[in-house]
Parts: structure tokens; C-alpha cells; sequence
């Protein structure tokens, strides 16, 4: 089954919009394999966003990310990288399409709630770099036959 990370970021955690992220995702359909709530350390800030290294945007990023707890989480489903960054929106809040959650609650990039893993391959290597195997649950639900096909 296919898995995403995703973080409910400092704003979101300060805001108190962790459990409307979750409300989505659950509502969704997709199926939570582990969570935890975490302050980022700097190392952990500096190899999750390693590819935006160098970017005019990355010192701020990594003073956002490390800046308040996150909340760290893998979902799953079929599709799952794609349905859930359809769930967060677009990057820029602005061009998020109305409903998402970057929609909803957010106007600025740097100050954009939520990450979510990119592609197939992100998602692994992210949900590797996030959490330990004891970490994640494997389990169904009796409701999974009426979601997944
Ligand atoms: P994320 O990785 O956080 O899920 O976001 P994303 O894929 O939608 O966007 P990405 O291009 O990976 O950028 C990572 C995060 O960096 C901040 N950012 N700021 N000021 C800017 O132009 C800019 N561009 C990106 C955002 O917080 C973005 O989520
Ligand atoms: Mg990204």
C-alpha cells in the first residue's frame, strides 16, 4: 500500500489545526500507520529538506520547521501521495484550489501548514527517515473493502 509523510508544520500545530489535518485525511478514506508529536532538530530539518539546500527560501525553512513541535504522520491508501497533497493544496496557499486545506487556512508559502510526500519513491524513503519500523502499525479496518477497491 502506498504511503505518505505528512507533518502538520509549526503554524499548524500552534494554531491548533492538527485534528482539522487529521478530520481530512481520516474523512478521505486513507488509513493512519503512525504518528508521533516532535520537536525537529536541526539535522533531521537539514536532510529532510537537503534537496531545497541552497534555495533563497531554505534558511527561513529550516527556522520554520525547527521553530515549535510537529506533528509527524504516515497515512496510507491506494494513490496516497497524490490524494493526500490534493488534500493539502497547492504550495502557495493562493493558488490552493478552494476546500483544500491551504485553501482553507493559510495565505502564505512559508507559512503553509502542512508537508506531504511528493512522489512514490519520497514517500518511502520519508517514511524512513521519520520513523522507526516498531514505530508503524500494520492493521486493517472493517471498512477498508468499501473504500479500497
Ligand atoms: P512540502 O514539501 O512542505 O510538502 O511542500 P511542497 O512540496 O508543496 O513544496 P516544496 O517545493 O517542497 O517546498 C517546501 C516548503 O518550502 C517552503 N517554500 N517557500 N518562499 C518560497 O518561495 C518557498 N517555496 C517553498 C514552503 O513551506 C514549502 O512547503
Ligand atoms: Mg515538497
Amino acid at each position: 500500500m502506498e504511503q505518505s509523510l505528512i507533518l502538520v508544520k509549526p503554524d499548524g500545530v500552534q494554531r491548533g489545526l492538527i485534528g482539522e489535518v487529521i478530520a481530512r485525511l481520516e474523512r478521505r478514506g486513507l488509513r493512519l500507520v503512525g504518528a508521533k508529536f516532535m520537536q525537529v532538530s536541526q539535522e533531521l530539518a537539514e536532510t529532510h529538506y537537503a534537496i531545497h539546500k541552497g534555495k533563497s527560501f531554505y534558511d527561513p525553512l529550516i527556522r520554520y520547521i525547527t521553530s515549535a513541535p510537529v506533528m509527524a504522520m504516515v497515512w496510507e491508501g491506494p494513490n496516497a501521495v497524490a490524494a493526500v497533497r490534493q488534500t493539502m493544496g497547492a504550495t502557495r496557499p493562493t493558488e490552493a484550489a478552494p476546500g483544500t486545506l491551504r485553501h482553507d487556512y493559510a495565505l502564505e508559502v512559508g507559512r503553509n501548514l502542512t508537508h506531504a510526500s511528493d512522489t512514490t519513491e519520497n514517500g518511502i524513503k520519508e517514511v524512513e527517515l521519520w520513523f522507526k519500523p516498531y514505530e508503524l502499525v500494520t492493521w486493517s479496518r472493517e471498512v477498508d473493502r468499501w473504500i479500497f477497491e
